[in-house]
């Protein structure tokens, strides 16, 4: 168990049910055809997974895992390529789909390396944004939420493995 819990709501289950409609109106409205969602295991996995509901139309999935932070609060500044995609990406219009954008690390990385396969475009959908934090000006095209400088769980967030299943965003005490 972890030793740490989550005291206050910082983003309610409405507010992040309305915000991932809103953001799913926009990205259908931009991807007419066929939108490829890649998916970065496992923080994303709640955001995408209403995300696509709202989505309707055409859309394909595929799933990526990296590790960028060990176990706690701080980057370990590497980030590391756990789970790759099942499929090819040449000549389709692919959309990241991240949990945060903290440093800006892990999704550098990701648009480098998946900008190398060849997609006919690439754009990047992230949850929550702590721009303070950034250490490299990495562009996202959607944000949920711009956050301050806080450890935030829930919602497919952890803290040590824990927490995740919360429908809501929370801030550790
Ligand atoms: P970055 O490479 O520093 O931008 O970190 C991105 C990754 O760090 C995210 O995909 C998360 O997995 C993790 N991360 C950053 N901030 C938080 C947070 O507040 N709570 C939980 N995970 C976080
Ligand atoms: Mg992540």
């Amino acid at each position: 168990m972890a030793d740490r819990t989550p005291t206050s709501v910082l983003i309610s289950e409405p507010q992040l049910q309305d915000r991932v409609r809103e953001l799913a109106t926009q990205i259908r409205a931009d991807y007419p055809e066929n939108v490829h969602i890649i998916a970065v295991l496992k923080g994303a996995f709640m955001f995408m997974s209403d995300l696509v509901r709202h989505l309707g139309g055409s859309v394909s999935l595929d799933f990526m895992a990296v590790s960028s932070y060990a176990k706690g609060t701080t980057s370990s500044g590497e980030v590391r390529l756990v789970k790759d995609l099942d499929t090819a990406l040449d000549g389709k219009d692919v959309l990241i789909v991240e949990d945060i954008v903290d440093t800006g690390l892990t999704l550098t990385y990701l648009q480098e390396i998946l900008q190398a396969r060849g997609p006919r475009s690439l754009r990047t959908a992230c949850l929550l944004s702590k721009p303070s934090r950034r250490k490299i000006d990495v562009k996202v095209d959607y944000v949920g939420f711009t956050i301050e400088d806080k450890f935030v769980v829930g919602y497919g967030l952890d803290y040590a493995e824990q927490y995740r299943n919360l429908p809501y965003i929370g801030v550790l005490g």
